[in-house]
């Protein structure tokens, strides 16, 4: 490794890795006579921009690392020379199904992703009848892996076996929820996995076209995917792909108000039924899932719907890529087989807090997620156990707060997100959700009303005027939090979809694992911590 060498290394031209400066990191190895080859990212955002230098067949890795570090890097010697990056902890315990060649190949080298197993499962599929395709993904026990969970493989044999045509694969890559990002990891970083589970999709339900939604906020994501469906045009034949791009309305994640939006109108959300499957696109049969669904379909065709199977919890089969976000550490992509607990996520694999303070919580699953205090990190990651503690897995983005955040300001922020993204087709989620942020300010205003000062400001206050202002202000607490708790229960079960359906996750879990940030006394099992 010598400075001036025609030496090979590997950065990441992935946006979180360019946000950090790998575009200049990969400006100055060139100007050094480095062939430079533009990567996704592996998925370790503190150790971005991240050089992996190729010797021998073997790569090394340093990061993170500036524009001024090259010839260090080249040399060998320096101070951040990570080594094997693969076997780094934080990648060695992954299971990589889906992102396997993620952070390894260049993205758009139809090539290198045939030499790391690429098309094998496209290969495979239509050696096959669609029948058997979609017996293979219901085997696989692949749950939608864009929010609701829902089996892949019953979704596309309604599909199959609905009578209209044509018919379309509608894949979604909104990716509205806070804190997640492998749809775009996946889209930047191995663009030809997701075409190919799609031209899979396609094969098996009997489509001919093909619309990847993607939000205006990914522009590396619609570049890579644009590009990539060119390159692969050919080899999907007779399948044909196009990506629509969105304005990054959350809603516009709502299946069916994408579906309107593709159609060129308003994103709002339609009544089922009609489900999509049936009545979808252009009131056509439709496929309609998330990017991780698809990308994973590629793996279950190759290796076999018992490989990915193999591995889980319960009814929550193979791996998903979690991705921690927030107030941590070590943030990034994890991909794991479901089971691992939200404490080892959080706090083994996450390292804890980037601030070095207590974690007080952690939001699972979106803007929609319940927050989840660490008393309940032994919850296994898995679609049941989350539903029963009152939450849900969502797209799998966590978000970890430490022990400077206030939870009444967390539930208002729910309340206010909903009112602001709201399509305002149904009244308790347009309506409920202005209202829900009048009742957590008047909570939060009660809460913040400090009875010493009556005292101070009154002078001559009585101890009986005093008590009486204390207690106007603790009824008018438990008053209001009353009206919420009966608020929420409106939106949830009077709401047209989960955006004003699942608001109630986060305000409740807030209100009932923190209540002493709502003005109420601490609950025993955490004063007890
Ligand atoms: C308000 C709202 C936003 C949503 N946003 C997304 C999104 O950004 N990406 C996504 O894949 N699914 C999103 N969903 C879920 C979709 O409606 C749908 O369940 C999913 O695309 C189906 O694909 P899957 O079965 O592969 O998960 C959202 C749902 C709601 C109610
Ligand atoms: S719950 Fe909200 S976003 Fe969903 S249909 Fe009703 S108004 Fe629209």
């Amino acid at each position: 490794m010598t400075p001036g060498q025609k030496n090979k290394v590997y950065v990441s031209r992935d946006m979180a890795s360019v946000a950090l400066g790998a575009d200049d990191v990969a400006r100055a190895f060139e100007a050094a006579g480095c062939e430079v080859v533009r990567t996704g990212s592996r998925g370790l955002f503190s150790i971005e921009p991240l050089v992996e230098v190729e010797s021998g067949g073997a790569r090394t890795g340093f990061g993170p690392v500036g524009p001024d570090d090259v010839a260090a890097v080249l040399e060998g010697s320096h101070a951040a020379r990570l080594g094997d990056v693969a076997a780094l902890p934080f990648f060695a315990g992954q299971q990589r199904f889906t992102f396997a060649r993620c952070g390894i190949i260049d993205p758009l080298d139809p090539e290198d992703y045939a030499a790391h197993g690429g098309w094998r499962g496209l290969d495979a599929a239509r050696a096959m009848a669609p029948q058997a395709v979609v017996d293979a993904v219901k085997a696989s026990g692949l749950r939608g892996r864009g929010g609701a969970g829902f089996p892949t493989g019953i979704k596309w044999q309604t599909v199959l076996d609905a009578p209209g045509k044509p018919k379309f694969i509608v894949c979604n890559a909104d990716e509205g929820d806070s804190g997640t990002f492998a749809d775009r990891m996946l889209m930047e970083g191995d663009p030809f996995c997701l075409i190919e589970g799609m031209a899979i999709a396609a094969h098996a339900v009997g489509a001919g076209h093909g619309y990847i939604y993607i939000r205006s906020e990914y522009p590396f994501a619609i570049a890579a995917m644009r590009q990539a469906i060119e390159i692969s045009a050919q080899r999907i034949a007779p399948f044909t792909l196009e990506v629509r791009v969105g304005a990054g309305a959350y809603v516009c994640g709502e299946e069916t108000a994408l579906l309107d939006s593709i159609e060129g109108k308003r994103g709002q959300v339609r009544a089922k039924p009609p489900l999509p499957a049936l009545e979808g696109l252009f009131g056509q049969p439709t496929v309609i899932n998330n990017v991780l669904s698809l990308a994973a379909i590629p793996f279950i065709l190759a290796q076999g719907a018992e490989a990915y199977a193999a591995v889980g919890f319960g009814r929550s089969r193979g791996t998903m890529p979690v991705q921690l976000a927030g107030n941590v550490k070590h943030g990034g992509l994890y991909e794991i087989g479901f089971g691992i607990t939200l404490g080892e996520l959080v706090n083994a694999i996450g390292g804890g807090t980037a601030s070095g303070r207590p974690v007080r919580a952690v939001q699972v699953g979106g803007p929609l997620g319940a927050y989840f205090p660490p008393s309940m990190f032994d919850l296994p990651f898995d679609y049941e156990a989350f539903a029963q503690a009152g939450g849900l897995i969502g797209h799998a983005g966590i978000t970890v707060f430490d022990d400077g955040v206030d939870m009444a300001h967390m539930a208002r922020f729910a309340m206010e997100f909903c009112a602001v993204e709201s399509c305002g087709k149904c009244t308790p989620c347009r309506i409920g959700s202005t209202r829900g942020v009048e009742v957590m300010d008047r909570i939060i205003a009660a809460r913040d009303a400090d009875p010493a000062a009556a005292e101070d400001v009154g002078g001559g206050l009585t101890k009986a005027l005093h008590s009486r202002s204390l207690a106007r202000i603790d009824n008018g607490r438990e008053a209001q939090t009353a009206l919420l708790r009966d608020l929420c229960d409106t939106m949830k079960y009077g709401s047209l979809c989960a955006l004003g359906g699942f608001t109630p996750y986060p305000v409740l879990s807030a209100l009932d694992h923190f209540p002493e940030d709502f003005g109420a006394s601490a609950p025993v099992k955490e004063a007890a911590e």
